[in-house]
């Protein structure tokens, strides 16, 4: 659960804290998971900032982790990347995203645009594919606004993934050339990889892609009030899918592999995102 009286004084400083670093807040966010890191060289005139120095943003556990913001523009449009993000399998809670995420909210970022690392469910989707995330699963049940008050924590998840952005992903893919699919994204708890028998049963409730992350990211993200997309990559395909073992160098190496077109997709759908009328101008 939500501590608010710790999270609200951090907030106010974090919220502090980029506006004297950066200025003006971006009206893009994007949130970096495995296999989407090269976007950041992508970034012009990048400042950068440790989560350190963010009182509300996810404390690094790890050391030697990137974990840091960048600032800058990529093409016309500006954004906030986040490099690092905290995992409900880290710790058993779920809320370790609630207060960088309403801290970009209170600065005034507008949209959050989230990238993962997926197992795939769907033989169209092989290891290097890229999925617009349609919709979500939330398997474990868990919700980062369990003991919130007020009633917009009864949030609207019917369209949770913004229509509007899905549209400029969609399109951005076709000017590119470059084959996305699109499907819902199911998330498990981890860490362990799933069982075959849950890929099944997963595959059997709809989902097209199996990841440990995003879910609770988006739950808090339209409760504050920010409109999400998501980019999944697909880097291997999901338990009993294939002969191979899963493991997590294998997953790190796929990624590794398709990196460089996740990455410049990504620039693409951000630097887009300049032209979309409903984002805020010159932000
Ligand atoms: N399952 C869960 N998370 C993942 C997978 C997977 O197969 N691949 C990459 N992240």
């Amino acid at each position: 659960m939500i501590n608010h009286a710790i999270l609200k004084p951090a907030i106010t400083s974090t919220v502090a804290k980029l506006n004297e670093l950066f200025g003006a807040a971006p009206a893009v966010a994007v949130v970096l998971g495995s296999g989407w890191a090269g976007a950041v060289s992508l970034v012009q005139n990048a400042k950068h900032l440790s989560y350190t120095e963010l009182p509300a943003f996810p404390q690094p556990k790890v050391e030697g982790h990137v974990n840091e913001v960048v600032v800058g523009t990529i093409g016309a449009q500006r954004v906030v990347m986040l490099r690092g993000r905290a995992h409900t399998y880290e710790s058993g809670d779920c809320t370790g995203m609630a207060g960088a995420l309403r801290s970009l909210k209170a600065w005034g970022v507008q949209v959050l645009l989230q990238t993962n690392a997926s197992g795939s469910l769907r033989s169209h989707m092989p290891p290097g594919s890229l999925m617009l995330i349609s919709d979500h699963i939330n398997a474990p049940q868990r919700s980062p606004l369990v003991g919130e008050p007020g009633s917009e924590r009864f949030v609207d998840m019917s369209c949770a993934y913004d229509l509007e952005l899905r549209q400029h992903a969609k399109k951005t893919a076709q000017a590119q050339n470059l084959k996305l699919g699109e499907g819902v994204y199911c998330w498990a708890l981890g860490p362990q990889f799933e069982t075959p028998a849950e890929i099944r049963m997963f595959a059997a409730w709809g989902a097209d892609a199996v990841g440990m992350s995003t879910v609770p990211e988006t739950i808090l993200a339209r409760h504050a009030g920010l409109r999400v997309m998501g980019l999944a990559l697909m880097t291997n395909m999901a338990a009993g899918l294939s002969a191979e073992a899963l493991t997590h160098a294998l997953t790190l190496q796929q990624a590794q592999l398709s990196g460089e077109r996740a990455a410049s997709f990504l620039g693409a759908v951000v630097a887009g995102l300049a032209e979309l009328p409903s984002l805020q101008a010159g932000a």
